[in-house]
């Protein structure tokens, strides 16, 4: 039986999850991301952008990279790993940035992806900078529709696991809400995508839906003496 998901009492200021499964649901409590998760999210997406804009300074393009547990308790294996890139939405105005990040797309695809570099790589710098980001929830493109969407059509629980050779290393527990071409948050998430892969044959491709995951947990993964505290 497949799982609705409702964000209680909106998006905005989230306070719970429900998971409803046919007559059955199962609450549970949202929290903002931690502090340090958000921060080093902010300091190495710049970083990782002014490097492709000079090729200097520091970088870690690990923070793109979530490594997304989800569960079938009824499969050979009843747990599923996928490495999934990661990105964040901002807080206000997600329909007008989608739109703002559309036409930036339609223009490097008319005038070619070395002549628009610049342009698009300052856009998505101005977003790490200057506006203000959702701090409750993380987003993923779901390419392929295999097994990680199986299991969350199911149980949308997830865990996500941030590695860093260079920072600190979090785990961050969730909850996946799909949402399909139709919505503010696919329009935007695909958007800055193909706008730093812009699509080479002339053409954006579409992808079965985009996972926006609501965090209920997180904790601290790196070596040492945090490694497995809970931080929230
Ligand atoms: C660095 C890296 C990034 C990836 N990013 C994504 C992604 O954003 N979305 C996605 O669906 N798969 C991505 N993949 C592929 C997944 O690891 C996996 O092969 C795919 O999602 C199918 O897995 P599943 O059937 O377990 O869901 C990525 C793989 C690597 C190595």
């Amino acid at each position: 039986m497949e799982c609705e998901l409702r964000i209680k009492p909106d998006k905005h200021e989230p306070k719970e999850a429900e998971i409803v499964k046919g007559t059955e649901i199962i609450s549970v409590p949202l929290i903002p991301l931690p502090k340090p998760f958000l921060e080093r999210q902010l300091k190495f997406r710049r970083a990782n952008i002014r490097f492709f804009m000079t090729r200097e300074g520091n970088h870690d393009f690990a923070v793109h990279v979530g490594y997304m547990g989800t569960v079938n308790p009824d499969g050979p294996s009843p747990i599923n790993i996928a490495a999934k890139g990661v990105g964040l939405l901002p807080r206000h105005d997600i329909e007008e940035l989608a739109a703002e990040i559309e036409s930036l797309i339609e223009e490097g695809m008319a005038k070619g992806e070395k002549e628009t570099r610049e342009k698009r790589l300052s856009f998505l710098l101005k977003l790490y900078e200057q506006i203000e980001l959702d701090p409750y929830s993380f987003t993923t493109i779901e390419i392929y529709a295999k097994t990680t969407w199986r299991n969350i059509m199911h149980d949308p629980r997830c865990s996500v696991l941030f590695s860093s050779y260079r920072s600190t290393s979090f785990l961050i527990n969730g909850v996946t809400e799909v949402l399909g071409p139709d919505t503010q948050e696919y329009r935007f998430v695909t958007g800055i995508h193909d706008l730093f892969h812009l699509p080479r044959s002339g053409e954006r491709r579409r992808f079965p839906a985009v996972y926006r995951i609501w965090a209920i947990e997180a904790y601290n993964r790196t070596p040492g003496p945090k490694a497995g505290e809970k931080i929230v």
